[in-house]
């Protein structure tokens, strides 16, 4: 007696010591159960209405009465015991009785998609009554005869029977009624029933035998209790932040399955209780390679990870790696996302590409998103932008008159595709030279949908915050802040001008007079002296007559009013027939 006192202050005062180390000075374990916050024991442990109990001699934890065996707080359930009601058949002096719970005033509910009403029987009607005012009940029955086949595992009305219960429950009474089917050849004067967890209880047919299920499982069995928080959705819940439960930073809210209140959860690529600050934690991910494959290097990440194959190696990390001679089939790009406006760019760019599929347009290979570092992974185009070609520094040649104008049109086509023919209509916004990739071969790509709009195709405009790059930027659109497909068309007749004259767009300063390009060029346009401003291998290489009529294009592009630009269909148009010297301009040059 004397030893197992001992050994029991010990065990509590290891329980105790343990509880301390989790921080807040509250005892988070009774017996072997867990104890997690909302839910508490000691005042200022729990949140308002999840208070439990722990009965130390026992080591058993309770809420007011009902036995609690285990906490499972990402899905906001608790498995308890309950009591199995009875009734049996003595002719001298029968028995019975009835079980009753209560949970009304209880953040808990009989969890409907977990519990089976089950009831064991050759001779039952067993009634569960599941409001307070009997304005619910259901009931199954069981009977037994001669000709009775019963086999294990199997609950449908010989010897066993089950049926479900509505969502919400918060009251139930279990009773009984006879059959009068009574078959005297079994041994079976007892009917059980109850609420139990169905994927603990299966029918075995020895669970007729007397009073044998009874006997074996202490009267009682496992239910599962939902509990949610409050009465009110998520929506609702965020408005007072006081009382909302979603506490740490790395959490999400979920409305409750039953449709009472609503639940926590850690966002994905993190774990731990979402009910406290600080409590979901980054997974580390590279040290699980079963649950999270990296045959690559693995890099941890907040909220994800990154798993890339070693230099000189290429492959789908995540499956296998293999030596590469090649130069790789992908680049990353990490945006530097310091606010919200970068991180709704990010998002919206993974969403542009995600809906495209254009040999002009740069392809997404994937991305991982739920994370505070997102990281998107693109074909790796290894020839540089377009600017870079134009400003053709250090090792990059100058672009030939041929390649501009293969450039110009299958940028043209790129834009083409993503007004009229991608799955959704999309605009741009932000067309500049170095926002057009070269690949080896100089194909040119279209990259960098940060500031891209998709749009309904019934829409033709949409407001919005004024985006793109200055000297770039179609002035219609700067000023009425209305974005329409025209405004891309005025930025791509910026790049038809930056082509034909060698020069960047961005503003420049020159004899402390600050220089437009498009100013420069439309003004030669008008005086006639067009040739003057045209890069003298444009002149050298290009016909007089190819390099007029991609200049008058140029100009119709930039008309100040949208109306009146092409658009990139007939743009697209008008390119190809000028590569095919075809004089046919079939394009009304507004
Ligand atoms: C704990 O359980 C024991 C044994 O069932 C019981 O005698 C005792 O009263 C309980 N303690 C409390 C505080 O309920
Ligand atoms: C919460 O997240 C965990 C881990 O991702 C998951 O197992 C659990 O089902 C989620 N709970 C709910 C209610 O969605
Ligand atoms: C059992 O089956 C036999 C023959 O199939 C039949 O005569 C008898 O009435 C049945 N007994 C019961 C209780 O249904
Ligand atoms: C059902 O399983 C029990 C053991 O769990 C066994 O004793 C019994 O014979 C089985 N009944 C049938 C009909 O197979
Ligand atoms: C449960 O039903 C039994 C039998 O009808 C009744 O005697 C008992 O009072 C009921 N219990 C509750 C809590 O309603
Ligand atoms: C019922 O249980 C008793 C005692 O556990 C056992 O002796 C008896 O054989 C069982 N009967 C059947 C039909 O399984
Ligand atoms: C959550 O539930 C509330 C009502 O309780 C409802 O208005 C809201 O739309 C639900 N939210 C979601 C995401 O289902
Ligand atoms: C927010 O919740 C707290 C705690 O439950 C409560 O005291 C307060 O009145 C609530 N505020 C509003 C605006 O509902
Ligand atoms: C949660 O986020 C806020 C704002 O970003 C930050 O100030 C706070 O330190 C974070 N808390 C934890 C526990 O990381
Ligand atoms: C990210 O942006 C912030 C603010 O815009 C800046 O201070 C920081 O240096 C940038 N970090 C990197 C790696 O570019």
């Amino acid at each position: 007696m004397m030893m197992s006192r001992k050994l029991l202050l010990l065990l509590l005062l290891l329980t105790a010591t343990a509880a301390m180390a989790f921080g807040q000075n509250c005892i988070r374990r009774c017996g072997n159960i867990d104890v997690p916050y909302p839910f508490g024991i000691e005042p200022g442990c729990y949140r308002d209405g999840f208070d439990l109990s722990c009965n130390v001699t026992e080591s058993k934890l309770y809420a007011g009465n009902i036995e609690i065996i285990g906490m499972d707080v990402l899905n906001g359930q608790a498995r308890v015991y309950k009591r199995i009601s009875w009734d049996c058949h003595d002719p001298i002096a029968p028995s019975k009785e009835s079980i009753a719970m209560d949970l009304t005033g209880s953040p808990f509910t009989f969890s409907d998609t977990r519990n089976k009403f089950t009831a064991i029987g050759c001779d039952t009607i067993a009634l569960f009554v599941g409001s307070t005012d009997q304005s619910y009940s259901t009931g199954c029955v069981s009977i037994c005869n001669d000709n009775t086949t019963f086999s294990n595992g199997s609950c449908f009305g010989a010897g066993c029977c089950q049926t479900s219960i509505l969502p919400g429950l918060q009251f139930f009474n279990i009773t009984f009624s006879s059959t009068g089917h009574k078959d005297i050849s079994w041994d079976n004067p007892c009917s059980f029933a109850f609420l139990v967890d169905g994927s603990w209880y299966s029918f075995r047919t020895t669970d007729l035998n007397e009073t044998d299920f009874y006997d074996r499982n202490d009267g009682r069995v496992p239910m599962v209790l939902d509990w949610s928080i409050g009465d009110v959705g998520c929506e609702e819940a965020r408005q007072n932040s006081t009382s909302y439960a979603c506490r740490s930073n790395n959490s999400r809210c979920l409305n409750a399955t039953n449709g009472i209140g609503y639940l926590c959860n850690c966002s994905s690529g993190y774990q731990g209780n979402p009910y406290v600050e600080g409590g979901c934690e980054d997974i580390d991910e590279c040290t699980d390679r079963n649950t999270y494959p990296c045959h690559g290097s693995c890099t941890n990440l907040p909220g994800s990870y990154l798993c890339a194959c070693p230099k000189g190696m290429r492959g789908n990390p995540h499956e296998e790696c293999f030596p590469s001679s090649e130069r790789s089939m992908v680049a990353i790009k990490i945006p530097n996302i310091s606010n919200q406006v970068e991180l709704a760019q990010f998002i919206n760019e993974v969403f542009i590409l995600s809906q495209t599929n254009h040999r002009n347009v740069v392809k997404l290979f994937g991305c991982c998103l739920q994370t505070q570092v997102p990281l998107l992974v693109f074909e790796f185009i290894s020839g540089g932008t377009l600017s870079d070609h134009l400003l053709a520094g250090e090792g990059i040649s100058p672009l030939s008159f041929e390649d501009r104008l293969r450039i110009a049109t299958e940028v043209a086509k790129a834009l083409s595709y993503l007004h009229t023919e991608a799955s959704i209509t999309i605009f741009h916004r932000d067309i500049k030279s170095s926002n057009i990739l070269l690949d080896e071969r100089k194909t040119a790509k279209l990259a960098d949908f940060g500031a891209s709009r998709s749009v309904s195709v019934e829409q033709t405009s949409v407001a919005t915050a004024v985006q793109g790059t200055f000297g770039y930027l179609d002035p219609e659109y700067h000023q009425t802040g209305r974005l329409t497909e025209k405004s891309d068309v005025y930025s791509f007749g910026v790049i038809l001008a930056e082509l034909l004259t060698g020069q960047l767009a961005i503003p420049r300063q020159e004899n402390n007079v600050v220089r437009y390009l498009v100013m420069d060029f439309l003004v030669a346009l008008k005086q006639k002296s067009l040739f003057k401003v045209i890069d003298p291998l444009v002149l050298n290489e290009g016909s007089q007559e190819a390099v007029k009529r991609i200049a008058r294009l140029a100009e119709t592009c930039l008309k100040l009013s949208g109306n009146d630009r092409p658009t990139m269909r007939e743009v697209e148009d008008e390119l190809e027939a000028i590569r095919s010297k075809k004089a046919k301009a079939r394009m009304p040059l507004r």
